[in-house]
């Protein structure tokens, strides 16, 4: 492991080490407008939600290190307490970045950025047409972040009066991310772009306390086969599970662990296991992987015990 203490790394260095580990970050494109009437769009990486009950948003647009120059859109927000925050989607990409741009003040960069300006309607700033997800956002408070040390860093709390979502990206009434195809911003010039097959479910656990990992017995916990994901899924269990003696009686003539481990057929596996006579137990371990990587805890436990019948309670 390296260390650093930010107070010995040179600043530059300390910004692509901090975000590339606070990443992926979703980017909010925020237009605002000064106290002029002038329209301004930019991207900000520093943003998140904070509550949803009223719902608030937060962004964090810097003042430069070297000349102390603030952006626009942390200005024109302190001027008329407005401004919209449109998603950012892969198609817009480079249109996002034309609008990075370090513009002089009183540029649009709607108009640069070639982007559509849909009226808002409970503030006097327009949102972005092409993006699937925007929000109408007053303003609440800023946080000036260790000005007094030389920082550069600011806080702007945004409470949210609007949220307006394209009717494409729902599935089923609700918000489908396989539809949003949206960007997020890693360290250094890097970005991550939400494509349907790296989205993925997994309910949280809430009330439900698993049994945790340290519950687990000894067998299992020190296998050189599971892994801690594996290990995790395991430790869901509210109790460990009663034993099914059903469950060492093959179902199928399936006879090749490896051609069903391949076809991701965890049952034929273990059948082909136990129709082949007893099975060395990291077979078993193997086979009990293959259960969880189809999300059956209660096989994946089944076939563990068929490994350790010492350990079903
Ligand atoms: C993807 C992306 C994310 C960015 N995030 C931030 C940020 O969180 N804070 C910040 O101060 N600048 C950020 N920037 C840089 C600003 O967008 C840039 O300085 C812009 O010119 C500011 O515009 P403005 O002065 O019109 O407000 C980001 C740039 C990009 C491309």
């Amino acid at each position: 492991m390296i260390t650093y203490d930010p107070a010995s790394v040179p600043h530059p260095q300390m910004h692509g080490i901090l975000l590339s580990g606070v990443a992926p970050r979703p980017i909010a494109f925020v237009a605002s407008r000064s106290a002029n009437g002038d329209i301004n769009l930019a991207p900000f990486s520093f943003f998140n939600a904070f509550a949803s009950k009223p719902p608030v948003v937060a962004i964090g647009p810097a003042m430069s290190v070297r000349s102390g120059k603030v952006k626009d859109t942390w200005r024109n927000i302190l001027e008329t307490g407005e401004c919209t925050i449109s998603a950012v989607t892969y198609g817009m990409l480079h249109q996002m970045n034309i609008a990075a741009a370090e513009y002089p003040a009183g540029t649009d960069e709607f108009v640069k950025a070639g982007l559509t300006k849909v009226p808002a309607e409970t503030v006097s700033v327009p949102y972005v047409g092409e993006s699937p997800f925007a929000m109408e956002c007053r303003f609440i408070q800023n946080i000036e972040l260790f000005r007094e040390e030389g920082g550069n860093g600011n806080i702007m709390l945004l409470r949210v009066h609007r949220i307006h979502v394209k009717e494409s990206v729902l599935t089923d009434g609700k918000i489908d991310p396989r539809k949003m195809d949206l960007i997020a911003r890693m360290g250094y010039h890097w970005y991550a772009r939400v494509t349907p097959h790296v989205c993925f479910e997994l309910p949280q656990p809430g009330e439900r306390c698993g049994i945790g990992l340290d519950m687990l017995p000894e067998p299992i916990r020190q296998s050189p086969i599971l892994t801690g994901n594996d290990l995790g899924q395991l430790a869901s269990v509210l109790e460990l599970p009663a034993r099914d003696p059903s469950f060492r009686e093959p179902r199928s003539n399936a006879d090749s662990v490896e051609h069903e481990l391949i076809a991701g057929n965890p049952r034929g596996a273990l059948d082909a296991a136990l129709r082949l006579g007893p099975p060395n137990q990291w077979t078993f371990h193997r086979i009990a992987r293959a259960f969880l990587a189809v999300n059956d805890v209660s096989g994946a436990w089944q076939t563990l015990y068929l490994a350790h019948p010492e350990i079903a309670p």
